[in-house]
């Protein structure tokens, strides 16, 4: 044990696509179906045989937040093996593993950073002091940067979860085609719904046809909005803090657009900018592995009757 990542799978769940959005009953079924083997080949890939499974240290689930019904599959047969092995039992909070996958790899930033969190449920500003030690500075109020880019991919007609492909047919557009409006939040606070709300007034205004004429410049522009709100409250954060080494993480953070926007604020108000792996900002094993083991050199254990929980504070 000594930070390194053996090996990282993840199961796609495909099942949710026909529904328009993640239905949490099929969910939990597909997890369960999935952890088993998933496992397995975890193992294979990082070379561990079943008879020297006493080797691994610790085991580490994710404790929330969460889906409950698969926070509860995961969290039962990490308990089991914990049990079986008589090994220790490390829960992870979510949001501090997306956090952390920063850490993964030859380059991490040093302490303090600020990251800027942003994924389907979440869109924190977070103050890192030390591995453990982490501040939310600031939120969104209402949805999360990845329910905008979703939403909005809905509203034009993109299937579930529209964030990459509004990503990928943005590249082709222009970014100023249409404006939309951004909203005024006092702090380091966040808001998307109305960019929702805006876009669908925009568009009900619209001759039939007009999205499939122009959804690369609506891909582009509604991109382009998100990102600009993103960066602007970063640059506020750094003001208010002085700390100037920055990283984003979760899902939205696979976004071209916002590592290529950090990537300039970065260059224009010298900043030490941090990007993880592509692997690492959508879900993944790894981000819970690395919180884990920071967790564990803390000796920070949960007992075998922990229960997950669908939300929680950090
Ligand atoms: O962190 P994540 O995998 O799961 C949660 O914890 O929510 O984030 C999923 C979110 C979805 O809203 C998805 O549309 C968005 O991340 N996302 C993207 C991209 N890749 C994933 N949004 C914009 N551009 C992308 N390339
Ligand atoms: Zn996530």
């Amino acid at each position: 044990m000594d930070g390194k990542i053996m090996s990282n799978f993840i199961a796609n769940q495909t099942v949710h696509e026909q529904y328009g959005g993640v239905v949490p009953e099929l969910a939990s079924r597909a997890h369960m179906q999935n952890i088993v083997p998933v496992v397995d080949r975890a193992l294979f890939a990082a070379n561990i045989a079943k008879n020297e499974l006493l080797s691994i240290d610790a085991i580490a689930f994710t404790q929330a937040p969460g889906l409950i019904g698969s926070l509860l599959v995961g969290a039962q047969f990490a308990k089991s093996l914990a049990l079986s092995l008589n090994k220790p039992l490390i829960g992870v909070h979510h949001m501090q593993a997306h956090v952390l996958a920063n850490l993964i790899g030859d380059d991490p930033p040093s302490f303090p950073f600020l990251c800027l969190t942003v994924s389907g449920g979440h869109t924190q500003i977070v103050l890192a002091h030390t591995p453990l030690q982490l501040e939310v500075i600031g939120e969104t109020i209402d949805d999360a940067a990845g329910e905008a880019f979703d939403k909005t991919a809905k509203l034009l007609g993109l299937p579930y979860p529209g964030g990459p492909l509004i990503d990928r047919y943005a590249k082709e557009g222009n970014p100023k085609a249409f404006s939309f409006a951004e909203p005024q939040v006092p702090e380091l606070g966040f808001s998307f719904s109305g960019l929702k709300t805006s876009v669908l007034y925009f568009l009900q205004k619209q001759e039939p046809g007009f999205i499939e004429q122009h959804l690369n410049d609506l891909c582009a522009s509604v991109q382009f909005t998100i990102v600009n709100i993103l960066i602007k409250k970063l640059k506020k954060a750094v003001q208010q803090t002085g700390i100037k080494n920055i990283c984003i993480a979760g899902g939205v953070s696979a976004n071209s657009g916002l590592r290529k926007a950090l990537q300039e604020a970065g260059v224009k108000y010298v900043w030490k900018t941090y990007i993880p792996a592509f692997q690492y900002c959508t879900d993944n094993a790894a981000m819970i592995a690395i919180t884990a083991y920071y967790k564990y050199l803390d000796q920070q254990f949960v007992e075998l009757d922990a229960g997950p929980s669908a939300r929680a504070a950090w």
